[in-house]
């Protein structure tokens, strides 16, 4: 499907972009889609931040050579959308806790969007960053700024009064992942595991994870997963 862009926003590390799809696309919070831009023959998977009817936003972390290409879109652009793939965070995770969301870097971006469609299931929001330049186009209630991202976010999240019963969802670098298993031994988390896609359309293989009912595919049995079911050593 066609979707034109309305607004691209830029740091040097960050990009904030709107776009207007044809058709309204059904997308909730924990699935991704796939963008290609006009001289690409593949798409890549990206979450979404935000969605209201045809309007669609993506906070994109420059890391690679087609988000480097982003950089460069214009206002009224053309790109092509494809989606929405992944389970539903909502599908998966317990509906009858409350969750502590915590997001590493663009790892926070589907934590934005389930906080903002389902605000009655979280207790807290703590999206992570290394540098304040993520101020100039993200504005959102949780923005947690440091450059020692993990342990701090951490620090963060144990000033808050957790109890056992609440749980955590929460999305960002596999290092960022173990470390918060690691430390809330006894409370439920759910991780979307996005970082480990590629193609994210089951192709390329390239997203298996160990589970304890064997082998998934993050791409198609994610992202979303409950940590107490993955080996992340594997
Ligand atoms: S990301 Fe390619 S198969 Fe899952």
């Amino acid at each position: 499907m066609k979707a034109v862009v309305k607004n691209i926003e830029t740091t040097k590390n960050y990009i904030l972009l709107t776009v207007e799809t044809e058709k309204e696309l059904k997308i909730e919070p924990g699935q991704f889609v796939m963008l290609k831009l006009k001289h690409y023959d593949f798409g890549k998977p990206f979450s979404v931040t935000y969605q209201e009817g045809k309007i669609i936003k993506f906070l994109i972390a420059v890391v690679g050579e087609m988000t480097k290409e982003m950089l460069k879109l214009k206002t009224n652009e053309e790109i092509a959308i494809r989606g929405a793939y992944g389970i539903p965070f909502i599908e998966k995770i317990d509906q009858n806790k409350k969750y502590v969301l915590l997001g590493g870097d663009c790892g926070s971006a589907p934590l934005i969007h389930f906080s903002e469609k389902y605000p009655h299931l979280v207790k807290e929001k703590i999206y992570g960053f290394a540098t304040s330049e993520i101020k100039k186009i993200l504005n959102v209630e949780g923005l947690h700024i440091d450059k020692e991202s993990n342990m701090n976010l951490l620090e963060k999240a144990n000033t808050i009064n957790i109890s056992s019963d609440d749980a955590f969802l929460i999305c960002g670098s596999m290092d960022m992942i173990k470390t918060v298993k690691n430390y809330f031994k006894n409370n439920k988390i759910y991780a979307s595991l996005e970082a480990r896609m590629a193609c994210g359309i089951g192709i390329c293989k390239g997203c298996p994870i160990k589970t304890t009912e064997g082998i998934k595919m993050i791409c198609k049995d994610g992202p979303i997963f409950d940590l107490s079911e993955v080996e992340l050593e594997w």
